[in-house]
């Protein structure tokens, strides 16, 4: 079977997709597989650089690789790719729209609006909201442009920053607490991790550095392992995902706050969903065979 391990890509997560892809080529059975590292430069190759492949393996991540418009090309060239659908990539690449579905089905998760320009900033909505609150990229990832803010002044220069990324800006309340991640495969959540990062939050230097952050499965109380576990299902169902997932929470007094979903999260060995299913005892060439296998079924 050939199968073509898609990294680089045009997003401010070009660097980690390339890791991701140098780990998924490393880990993927030989005996069983032809692998063909395939780095994307442009959009314009893609279609060029997938010829005859019996599956992409997406490492990409962030715009053009999580948000659907590579899915959609796969579709229609007739290559199946792992992961998430292309539906389902759109929605959790946008934050606005996937809290928006959460809150729908009154899924906690923290409060927030939305700016398009430094202009179309509501003070007296932030006020409401109450500092600190988060300034990020609403289709970001890897806490790029990401800030916490303490008052009013500093609000224009991190809305500034997250501006050069996206069009949509969020500023959304800080949940000072402990913060988890569910990693979900074909549906069945796999062991929590806790992430304490050594700075304030969960920042670029934290999720990459060495030692930046201590990320390690966590016994929570049983009642909160069953409400985290129901919320984490309940959202890769709500926004229809596929294969595998990564649900960022933070637990503030007992209550579980939904941050967002990752479609395609990071998978170098030291990620957190390798990480999380090694625990479960699948190691990362197992969990990449379950993913190829789970994908073609899907994909049929
Ligand atoms: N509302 C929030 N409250 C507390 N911490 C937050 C909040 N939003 C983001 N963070 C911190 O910033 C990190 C990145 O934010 P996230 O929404 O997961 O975006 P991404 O991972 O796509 O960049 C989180 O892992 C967390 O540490
Ligand atoms: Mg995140």
């Amino acid at each position: 079977m050939k199968v073509g391990v898609i990294m680089g890509g045009i997003s401010s997560e070009r660097e980690v997709s390339l890791n991701s892809g140098d780990a998924i080529v490393k880990n993927l059975d030989e005996k069983k597989y032809e692998v063909y590292p395939i780095i994307i430069n442009n959009k314009m190759e893609l279609i060029d650089k997938v010829k005859g492949l019996d599956i992409a393996f997406l490492a990409l991540h962030g715009n053009f690789g999580e948000d659907g418009t590579v899915q959609s090309i796969l579709e229609a060239v007739n290559i199946p790719y792992t992961g998430c659908g292309v539906l389902s990539s759109a929605i959790c690449m946008d934050k606005d729209i996937t809290k928006r579905i959460l809150r729908d089905e009154n899924i906690e998760t923290a409060e927030w609006c939305i700016v398009k320009s430094i202009e179309e900033v509501d003070y007296c909505l932030i006020e409401k909201i109450g500092y600190p609150v988060v300034v990020k990229p609403n289709r970001g990832g890897s806490s790029v442009a990401t800030a916490i803010i303490n008052n009013r002044e500093a609000i224009e220069g991190a809305v500034k920053i997250a501006l050069e990324y996206d069009k949509e800006v969020m500023i959304e309340k800080f949940i000072k607490g402990d913060e988890i991640t569910c990693s979900i495969l074909k549906g069945k959540m796999l062991p929590i991790l806790a992430i304490k990062p050594k700075s304030s939050f969960f920042d670029y230097t934290s999720k990459y550095a060495d030692g930046g952050a201590e990320e390690y499965v966590v016994e929570l109380a049983a009642e909160l392992h069953k409400k985290v576990e129901k919320m984490a299902l309940a959202c890769y169902k709500l926004l229809k995902c596929s294969v595998y997932a990564r649900i960022d929470m933070i637990v503030k007094e007992g209550v579980p706050y939904v941050l967002e979903a990752n479609t395609l999260p990071g998978m170098t060995s030291n990620s957190l969903i390798p990480k999380s299913a090694k625990a479960a005892g699948i190691s990362f060439g197992e969990l990449l065979d379950i993913i190829i296998d789970s994908s073609i079924k899907e994909r049929r």
